[in-house]
């Protein structure tokens, strides 16, 4: 056995990263460049307009026109750069039939119909987006994860790896399905 000095102080403890409390009022606001969607109301809602790296869940019952308001968001977008629109519900040619009766098909809005997240993330990594839409939660699955394309397993891990995406490359639409009780949740 062996006696062991042990030490009582305190007083090393390192500061805290962020600080201590400050009331609200002192503290600097961060400047964030928005982005319009093209909507004004969509806007309003964003405060706004899109953050950069913002992550944005668009919710709604089927049909109510989730898809529309993002084509044309998207369509709006890129204007000022390229945009990816991913649709794991529509085939391509389906999404270019309601582009063209929105009376636009810009050269910067690129289409993708996959359902894969590992593609999905490949192609949302390959190049700089302005803006990324993914058309849905429900739809979009992990091929590693064994359940269904909905269910908790899968949505869970979809919606964590979509948003450290967004953080990490550019703001994502993300549409996610209500269900008849009104609830985003997916089945258990
Ligand atoms: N603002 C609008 N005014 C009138 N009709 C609209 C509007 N937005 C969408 N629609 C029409 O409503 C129908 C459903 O729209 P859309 O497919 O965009 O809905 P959705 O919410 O994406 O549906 P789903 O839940 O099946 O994916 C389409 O026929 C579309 O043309
Ligand atoms: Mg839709």
């Amino acid at each position: 056995m062996e006696q062991e000095a042990v030490s009582k102080s305190s007083k090393s403890s390192p500061p805290a990263v962020n600080g201590g409390p400050i009331p609200i009022g002192d503290v600097e606001s961060d400047h964030v460049e928005r982005v319009s969607t093209g909507i004004l109301e969509v806007d309003r809602v964003l405060g706004g307009g899109m953050v950069p790296n913002g992550y944005f869940l668009l919710g709604g019952d089927p049909g109510i026109g989730k898809s529309t308001l993002l084509l044309q968001i998207a369509a709006f977008v890129s204007r000022t750069g390229p945009v990816l629109y991913i649709t794991a519900e529509e085939s391509k040619g389906q999404t270019r039939i309601r582009a063209g009766r929105l009376g636009s098909l810009p050269e910067n809005l690129y289409i993708m119909a996959e359902g894969n997240i590992q593609h999905i993330e490949e192609s949302i990594r390959a190049q700089t987006w302005q803006l990324v839409v993914v058309d849905s939660l429900q739809t979009v699955f992990d091929p590693d994860v064994e359940s269904a394309p909905g269910s908790v397993g899968q949505v869970r891990g979809i919606a964590a790896r979509l948003m450290r995406l967004a953080k990490e490359a550019c703001p994502i639409f993300l549409v996610g399905h209500v269900n008849k009780e009104g609830s985003m949740r997916p089945a258990a």
